[in-house]
């Protein structure tokens, strides 16, 4: 008696929590993926009716996001033919102490609007989420730059599979070991399975960031003091758009100093399980 009254109990909740389990898988892709399909409007009322509503609302947000992008990408493309009729009149003045500075500015312009257009244009929500090795793709990114003449060495696994987006893991990750090779001289990339996903750590030997202003380094365009130099061109885009990515991958980017000097940068990495939302759907439609 009492065991079927407890199936029955376990039947009951399953069938009752079933929506919502749904609706949190739903929830946690949209804040990965603003492009996932809608949820398919089937079932009893009310699941059809919250369906519809998270529907809509995914929609407004995708719209909300798509005009902010267009509207960066608007003003930087924008900027650039007053930044180049600016730099032909700067070229005619004689003294070169004016001159020269007002160059290295419009220069300076010029690199931030080509660098903001291309993050406006950045959109790896659409980079489907695939099976991949990330010893390999690591290795990949060491040797693009040791080829560049940089010192980067790999230490981890063999293999490493997880599930995510090959394309935006690579690019956050060159970009932090660009850093490494530009600010510290030389990068050492560390890679360790995590429960649920993959840890990569990039240590440097350089002068490391003094905390605080560690938050402040993933903000758009910031570049500190000892990188304003000419040996160090950048933008201060590199970090903000790495952060976003593995964000958006439902990871995270942070910065610490290492004991033994130089910073070292930690890269989480959740694995995708994209899988259960797929099963849910289809039971429920
Ligand atoms: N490994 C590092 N060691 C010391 N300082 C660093 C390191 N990485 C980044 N920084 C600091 O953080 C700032 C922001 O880095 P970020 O990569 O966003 O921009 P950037 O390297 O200046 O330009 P780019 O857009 O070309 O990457 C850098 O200008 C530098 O001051
Ligand atoms: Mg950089």
């Amino acid at each position: 008696m009492l065991t079927s009254v407890l199936v029955v109990a376990a039947w009951v909740l399953q069938r009752w929590t079933q929506p919502l389990t749904y609706f949190a898988a739903a929830a946690e892709r949209l804040g990965t993926d603003i492009h996932s399909p809608p949820l398919s409007e089937n079932g009893p009322l009310e699941v059809r009716t919250a369906a519809k509503a998270f529907n809509r609302m995914q929609d407004r947000v995708r719209r909300l996001v798509e005009d902010r992008i267009a509207l960066a990408a608007a003003i930087a493309h924008d900027l650039g033919t007053p930044i180049t009729r600016l730099r032909l009149r700067a070229e005619e003045i004689g003294d070169a102490e004016i001159r020269e500075p007002i160059l290295q500015d419009l220069q300076q312009m010029r690199r931030m609007v080509s660098a903001t257009l291309g993050f406006a244009r950045l959109d790896f929500t659409a980079e489907p989420t695939e099976m991949l090795d990330v010893m390999s793709l690591v290795q990949r990114v060491a040797d693009d730059l040791s080829d560049a003449g940089a010192e980067v060495a790999v230490n981890g696994p063999k293999r490493l599979p997880v599930r995510s987006k090959p394309v935006a893991v690579q690019r956050a990750l060159t970009n932090i070991v660009e850093n490494a090779v530009k600010y510290g001289n030389r990068a050492r990339i560390n890679v360790t399975e995590r429960a649920g996903g993959v840890e990569i750590t990039v240590d440097d030997e350089g002068p490391g960031i003094p905390e605080a202003l560690q938050a402040e380094i993933f903000e758009p365009f910031r570049r500190l003091p000892h990188s304003t130099g000419e040996a160090t061109e950048g933008t201060g885009l590199g970090l903000t758009v790495a952060r976003s990515l593995i964000r958006g991958l439902g990871g995270d980017i942070t910065v610490a100093n290492r004991a033994a000097g130089g910073l070292r940068v930690t890269i989480s990495l959740p694995s995708f399980g994209e899988t259960h939302l797929r099963e849910w759907a289809a039971q429920i439609s």
